[in-house]
């Protein structure tokens, strides 16, 4: 066993512990501890509590004693994310600005099919550095589990190119990296086939690949218009169900019918939901599907957000998540985007915070992380103030000072 480390004092830490997962949060049932510390061995927490009692409890700790005013929270979850691509869609971006849709755009051949040539050109090596330069980016805004999907690649080779590079990289970082397939992003335009054939080609050759070679446990597709309808999709999830895959959905975009694929096919989580109407909120909120709300997307396209505020209401899970991509949402900062989210939709401290820690986690199936109690990873993030409210106030503009990974400080600002 690792030696006990003792951290703190903090002026706060919020263990966002005993949080229902559905339904509206208010800010009195945050856990807030003050004057805290955490104890921390093997990589996990083994305490939190009072500094000064944590201290005379474990005389042996070593102490690593702040000075000034610290808030202590989990490490940020960014549950979806395609931070794995190659060249910049820059040109999109002024094109949209100047009038065209982001539709218009795909069909012309930019878009993501811009992307995919691009990605298509890099090599390995090249796939992971970058992929590890925007996973260390993360880090330092507190994000310390993402998310990251293929989708640009599109053949069965390139997929798997994607998602080898996603397992190197993941090597590189001291942050966790969660693959997704996304090879149902949109139909390569190059395929010998139909959608269908495409879809059944994934299904027969691609998805039992990633199982053998334990590339990803998570199966995603884009059910709109422009790539997928729900009918096309449905052989093709349940095939990856019955591999014993998750699956998650980019759903209700533009159009709405995503949602209700997702629900049926049991997703882990329906992702983006601009378009959701009542009928959808209503679908996810009696379902276990988490909703996750993508405001970079809303703000790289320029469109509406995410009913967020009648998701919770009805009474579903909401998670937030960046949807850092080089084509919808290239900014790429979780913390910026949730604050943001927050105000337009009217949420409380508790539901953006819920939304990027413990309801994020869940949103990846992973049970480690997103709160700080006994047991979990000792992933956390220090803020200079005294008090949390400050973090959401600030618009994601007050960063992280310090952030531990599995008990191991890996960025410190006054350092860096
Ligand atoms: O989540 N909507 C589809 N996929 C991505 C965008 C990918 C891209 O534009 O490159 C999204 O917004
Ligand atoms: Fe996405």
């Amino acid at each position: 066993m690792d030696a006990l480390q003792l951290i703190g004092p903090f002026k706060q830490l919020l263990t966002m512990e005993a949080l229902p997962l559905k339904g509206a949060l208010t800010d009195s049932q945050l856990w807030i501890i003050e004057n805290a510390g955490i104890l921390v061995s093997d990589g996990k927490v083994m305490a939190t509590g009072k500094y000064v009692t944590l201290k005379k409890e474990h005389p042996s700790a070593e102490c690593q004693e702040l000075t000034g005013d610290h808030v202590c929270l989990p490490g940020f979850i960014d549950a979806h994310t395609h931070i794995c691509f190659g060249g910049s869609r820059a040109n999109d971006y002024a094109l949209r600005n100047s009038g065209k849709t982001y539709l218009e755009i795909a069909k012309a051949g930019g878009g993501i099919w811009d992307t995919v040539t691009q990605t298509r050109k890099a090599d390995k090596g090249t796939l992971i550095k970058k992929t590890a330069k925007l996973a260390n980016r993360h880090l330092k805004t507190g994000v310390t589990t993402l998310e990251v999907k293929s989708g640009y690649g599109l053949s069965l080779d390139e997929e798997l190119k994607i998602l080898e590079a996603i397992q190197e990289a993941n090597k590189e970082v001291p942050s966790d990296l969660i693959p997704t397939c996304l090879a149902a992003h949109m139909f390569p335009k190059d395929y010998d086939g139909t959608k269908t054939s495409y879809l059944q080609e994934l299904a027969q050759k691609l998805l039992p690949k990633l199982k053998a070679e334990n590339l990803t446990n998570r199966i995603d597709a884009f059910i709109e218009e422009s790539a997928f309808s729900p009918e096309e999709i449905a052989p093709y999830f349940k095939t990856a169900k019955n591999l014993g895959f998750n699956i998650t959905v980019h759903a209700d975009q533009f159009s709405t019918g995503g949602s209700k694929v997702a629900v049926e096919y049991g997703a882990i989580s329906a992702d983006h939901l601009e378009a959701s109407t009542d009928t959808e909120i209503e679908l996810l909120a009696k379902s276990n599907t988490i909703a996750t709300a993508l405001p970079g997307a809303s703000l790289g396209l320029g469109c509406n957000f995410t009913p967020a505020r009648k998701l919770l209401d009805a009474g579903a899970t909401l998670a937030i998540a960046s949807d850092h991509n080089p084509g919808s949402a290239p900014m790429g900062d979780l913390l910026t985007q949730a604050a943001i989210l927050g105000a337009f939709e009217k949420l409380t401290n508790a539901e953006v915070l819920a939304g990027i820690t413990v309801r994020a986690a869940a949103a990846l199936g992973l049970t480690d992380r997103g709160k700080l109690a006994k047991g979990y990873l000792a992933d956390f993030s220090l803020f200079h103030t005294n008090n949390y409210q400050e973090i959401l106030y600030n618009q994601g503009n007050l960063k992280p000072c310090m952030v531990w990974k599995n008990g191991s400080l890996v960025y410190n600002k006054h350092k860096a």
